[in-house]
């Protein structure tokens, strides 16, 4: 069976009142429609097409995946009609799934139980039956029998007492999909072609229409506003979290966790609250996450410690290491076993060796650092001339005293002392102290200024 996805997202999304195309909003930082391809992909699906039209660029810039078939609905004429204009990609499947864009958290569980549905039939519908169905599309039937879809607005007021809805997601034979879209007409209260009206077309053919129905309405719910796509963002968030606390992950408070991306975890990792993860993140063992910390694309070895409030992207954390507070590590910094980054130190494409500590107040960038090295308060790798980088490099079991500016390209030999202070702009011995400072004076006999009274 060749399976086909159509993913509707050409609507305007007026009501996210955004310049961005509604299906490009985030949940969970990716794009809407990325979770549904995520999902469409996950299903195995032999082909994908995206109908688009309001802001089409962009989302193809967006989303930027060259497996994708785009399809283009100029004008947004209905439903049944943005599924048509992706037929043409359809030809040789078997059969069509319609999804829509702006409907990310349909998990593929429901979605495989629809599919099952059309085993023996040339349409299954994904419905479900809700409290208030105001908006949405009726399921009709007799004697239990599906026999068509109502819209709102064409309903009478006995149908539109029917609590069961549909979702819009269906699955049909693809023959007969074509053959009915090329049928559909526009007669009804919105003028538009209704891919639901394909229902009554099955129907009349002698066709059981099949139905399926989600774990929970909200894998269902559309976005059309930003309080919807707040909602659901909510929703996906506590799925992730109840699932990392499953796979023995402490979140101090899961309602103040965010997740964007992918966490791999060890045991006994624990993350206080509003702890941020984005991209591809590895906890290892043991490790623990303070308070107020975001960390972005990073390995985190076993046994680290991650205080309050630190910031961490594309960077490699050595076992046993303590971060923070405060601390910010940029791109390219690998730190080995048991480094000490203490508050107020940023770290940019550096190497720091094992042991070395770096504790308070320094910027160290374009740097390598050798083992048991302390970087002193204050420390400064004056790393850019304006127009080129320079890299500094200090060899293992170096002391740099307090307040020190490494003017690159610099080297600090092994074992040496730098007195606090100093601007060392050459490179400087092994085991020596070296110093650049003017000497101190006392002045004998100086007064200090004294205000006139008159
Ligand atoms: C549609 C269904 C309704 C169902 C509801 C579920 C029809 C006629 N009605 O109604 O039965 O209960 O969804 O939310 O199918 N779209 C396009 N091009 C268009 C029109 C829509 O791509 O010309 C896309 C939208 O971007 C959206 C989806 O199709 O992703 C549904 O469109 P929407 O306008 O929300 O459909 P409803 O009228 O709400
Ligand atoms: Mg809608």
């Amino acid at each position: 069976m060749k399976l086909g996805v159509v993913i509707l997202a050409a609507g305007q999304g007026t009501r996210m009142k955004s310049a961005l195309p509604k299906v490009l909003h985030l949940v969970a930082g990716r794009p809407l429609v990325g979770h549904v391809i995520d999902t469409a992909r996950a299903l195995g699906a032999d082909k994908v097409a995206v109908v688009y039209g309001h802001g089409g660029d962009r989302v193809q810039q967006a989303i930027n995946d060259p497996a994708l078939i785009w399809a283009e609905q100029a004008q947004q004429l209905g439903t049944g009609h943005a599924v048509e204009q992706a037929m043409f990609a359809m030809a040789d499947m078997d059969r069509v799934l319609v999804l829509y864009g702006d409907v990310p958290l349909t998990t593929q569980a429901t979605l495989n139980s629809l599919i099952g549905q059309s085993r023996d039939s040339a349409l299954a519908l994904l419905t479900v039956t809700l409290d208030n169905p105001t908006g949405y599309g009726r399921i009709v039937r007799e004697d239990g029998r599906v026999t068509r879809i109502v819209e709102q607005k064409d309903a009478s007021d006995a149908e539109l007492q029917i609590s069961e809805i549909n979702t819009g997601i269906l699955i049909a034979d693809r023959a007969r999909l074509a053959d009915w879209l090329g049928r559909l007409e526009s007669n009804n209260a919105q003028g538009e072609f209704y891919l639901t009206d394909i229902v009554a077309m099955a129907v009349a053919e002698g066709i059981e229409v099949k139905t399926a129905h989600p774990a929970d309405a909200l894998e269902v719910e559309g976005v059309n506003d930003r309080v919807q796509l707040a909602t659901l963002e909510r929703r996906y968030q506590q799925v992730q979290a109840e699932q990392l606390m499953r796979q023995g992950v402490t979140l101090r408070d899961p309602a103040r966790f965010d997740l964007r991306g992918r966490l791999q975890s060890g045991q006994d990792v624990e993350l206080d609250v509003n702890v941020l993860i984005e991209g591809e993140v590895t906890l290892g063992n043991g490790v623990r996450v303070g308070a107020n910390t975001v960390i972005r694309n990073s390995r985190i070895a076993d046994g680290v410690w991650i205080k309050e409030n630190c910031v961490i992207e594309d960077a490699v954390v050595g076992a046993d290491s303590i971060i923070g507070p405060f601390a910010r590590l940029r791109p390219a910094t690998t730190l080995a076993e048991g480094v000490h980054v203490g508050n107020f130190v940023e770290l940019k494409k550096s190497d720091v060796a094992a042991g070395s500590k770096i504790n308070h107040l320094s910027y160290i960038g374009d740097c390598s650092i050798g083992r048991a090295v302390n970087i002193g308060a204050g420390t400064i790798t004056c790393n850019y001339d304006g127009v080129n980088k320079f890299r500094t490099v200090i060899g293992d079991h170096a002391f740099i005293g307090s307040d020190t500016q490494l003017v690159a390209p610099v080297e600090v030999g092994a074992g040496a002392t730098i007195g606090a202070g100093s601007t060392i702009t050459r490179d400087t011995p092994a085991e020596t102290l070296t110093l650049s400072r003017a000497k101190q004076v006392s002045l004998k006999g100086w007064k200090r200024p004294e205000k006139q009274d008159n």
